[in-house]
């Protein structure tokens, strides 16, 4: 895949499946601005790892309304152009129904929508007025196979990657005249620092088991599913949710 020429901002690029995307179009001859929100160090590591000239950090919280609008426009005035966006960044809190008292519920719930589900809604409306006005884009949203098989201890993030989906294929439809290509890559367990982080020893020992891989994913591989939406031949694929949980989780 070649992206010489192409501009994309990835949100949360600084570590884990964002850092591995940033990476990975990098070496494909993209221009890539790295979003992140507060881990300067990590983000200029991730920086000096990326092959060629050009890329750049934006330092924006996606959270904030205002983060969102001041993100697309500093991409804008520093590249001219945004081809491709990537939402990526996302919060896993966990809020076990039988731990958590209503406040700690009612706040990761809001947490959870707002980075997860808002701000790649938000984020998209941005970048496609930006891609209407410049002929085309894509935008691929990162997903989870919780979306689809249930998060019982996060039930806020399994919600907000469900909508995520749908906010995709909607966007696939609405956008497709404006060649605008919408698409979501769906990871099962990666190894990143969200995915060491939330689970205890016993939950990953679980999780191997479900793995016919005997494994987590790499972050490399979802983002070369990420890549593969993001591609010229990938037009047609357009409203798909790409799987990448190593046939832990089988959807018909
Ligand atoms: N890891 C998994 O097992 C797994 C499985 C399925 C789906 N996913 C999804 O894949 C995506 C990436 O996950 P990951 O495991 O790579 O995450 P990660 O290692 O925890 O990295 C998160 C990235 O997002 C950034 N970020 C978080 N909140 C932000 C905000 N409000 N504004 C701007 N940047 C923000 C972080 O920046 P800072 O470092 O500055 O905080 C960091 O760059 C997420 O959407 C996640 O839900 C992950």
């Amino acid at each position: 895949m070649n992206f010489t020429g192409k501009n994309v901002l990835i949100t949360g690029g600084s570590r884990g499946i964002g850092k591995a995307t940033a990476l990975a179009f990098a070496k494909a001859g993209a221009m890539v601005g790295i979003n992140y929100k507060s881990n300067t160090e990590k983000a200029k590591e991730t920086l000096d790892l990326l092959k060629g000239e050009g890329h750049k950090l934006f330092q924006y919280n996606i959270s904030s309304r205002e983060d969102q609008q001041a993100l697309i426009q500093d991409f804008i005035k520093v590249y001219g152009k945004l081809d491709i966006l990537v939402n990526n960044a996302g919060i896993s809190i966990p809020h076990d129904i039988d731990d958590v008292d209503f406040d700690d519920w009612s706040r990761a719930w809001e947490q959870t929508l707002q980075t997860n589900l808002l701000a790649p809604a938000n984020l998209s409306y941005l970048a496609a007025k930006e891609m209407i006005s410049t002929g085309g884009g894509r935008i691929v949203n990162v997903s989870s196979r919780g979306a689809f098989r249930g998060e019982p201890t996060k039930p806020a993030y399994g919600a907000s990657k469900a909508a995520l989906n749908a906010m995709s294929q909607s966007l696939a439809k609405r956008l497709a005249p404006y060649q605008i290509y919408v698409g979501a890559v769906a990871p099962g367990f990666t190894e990143t620092d969200m995915g060491a982080k939330t689970l205890t020893p016993v939950e990953r020992e679980n999780l191997l088991r479900e793995s016919p891989f005997k494994r987590m994913a790499q972050p490399e591989e979802v983002a070369h599913a990420v890549l593969f939406l993001a591609s010229e031949g990938a037009a047609y694929s357009s409203g798909a949710i790409i799987d990448v949980n190593g046939a832990s989780y089988l959807r018909s």
